[in-house]
């Protein structure tokens, strides 16, 4: 466990980091909005392998909520988050008011075109704005911190892709890791927001990694097919998902077939209060790797 420090402001930020970036020791950053579950964890895990020093930062986004979203009721615990992102190692949490991160005549916004406006960011979900709300405030924390790397879980794949794309067009020098989704012993994705779920749900919920894996045990009968079987799981118990779609994981153009480019299998729905995501790489080879969307990293540890 390391001996941790809560900072509030971006100038006490830069002044914890500038010592130990001075010493040429790398900085990982571990970006958050608290409800830490295990799947945060094995990001400030895979952050403390990387990087000599690591932030974790812990703030619940206004501009990533949209109307009727659960901005208000987000579980907030920062004397928890803080123990458990200590235990797993994390050096500094970064925990700043609203103010702090969007002053007055706040007015500037990072868009990433193309990419946002599908799977979740279609105009009837989350839309755009969400990910304009992700992009902005991901681009303020390399700029307040300034890593060498910076860490997304594989859970939020859309997420991972779009922010990747980000620092690429604007030249952000971190690179961006993505790290595998932890799970429950059946399969279920960890989230914030499977509290929400009632026991029923909870067992219900299952399904969506079932129907991941029948999807892409089924690659062999091409998209519509491997979709179908998907579908057929996800019937079973009852679930119509918000979308249950194929899509080329590099640039999220819809999959024509499993045997080119690695294929985003990505599902939502909504079950009972929760909307859940999940998603699973099927790679050309047919062997869908959890860590497929990390191979794409600018240098692996392979
Ligand atoms: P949050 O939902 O708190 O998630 C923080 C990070 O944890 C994200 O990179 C997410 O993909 C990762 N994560 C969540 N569940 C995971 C799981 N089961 N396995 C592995 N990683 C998991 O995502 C956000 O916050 C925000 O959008 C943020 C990037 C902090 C910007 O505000």
């Amino acid at each position: 466990m390391t001996t941790l420090q809560v900072i509030r402001s971006v100038r006490d930020l830069r002044a914890a980091l500038e010592p130990a970036q001075r010493k040429g020791e790398l900085v990982g950053l571990v970006p958050t909005m608290g409800a830490l579950h295990a799947g945060h964890l094995s990001l400030i895990e895979a952050a403390r392998k990387r990087s000599g020093v690591v932030v974790m930062s812990l703030f619940v986004n206004p501009a990533q909520f949209g109307e009727g979203e659960d901005l208000s009721s987000y579980p907030r615990d920062e004397a928890r988050d803080s123990k458990l992102a200590a235990e797993a190692g994390a050096n500094f949490v970064f925990a700043p008011p609203v103010e702090e991160v969007y002053p007055a005549g706040f007015s500037t916004h990072v868009e990433v075109d193309g990419l946002t406006n599908v799977l979740c960011g279609d105009p009837g979900r989350r839309g755009a704005e969400h990910f304009r709300g992700v992009t902005t405030v991901v681009a303020k924390l390399l700029n307040m911190a300034s890593p060498d790397f910076v860490f997304f879980g594989q859970k939020d794949a859309q997420q991972a892709i779009v922010v990747r794309r980000m620092a690429r067009d604007l030249d952000f020098p971190a690179e961006v890791v993505v790290v595998p989704t932890v799970r429950e012993p059946d399969g279920l994705a960890l989230s914030s927001r499977n509290v929400y779920l009632s026991p029923a749900e909870r067992e219900r919920a299952s399904a969506l990694n079932r129907a991941l894996q029948a999807a892409s045990s089924s690659r062999g009968a091409g998209v519509d097919g491997a979709l179908g079987a998907a579908q057929a799981v996800l019937a079973q118990a009852g679930i119509d998902p918000e979308y249950l779609e194929a899509r080329y994981a590099d640039d999220l153009e819809p999959a024509q077939s499993f045997n080119g480019r690695p294929v985003l299998v990505a599902v939502a729905a909504r079950v009972g209060k929760a909307r859940l995501i999940d998603n699973v790489v099927v790679e050309p080879s047919g062997d869908p790797r959890q860590d497929s969307l990390s191979r794409q990293s600018r240098s692996s540890d392979e």
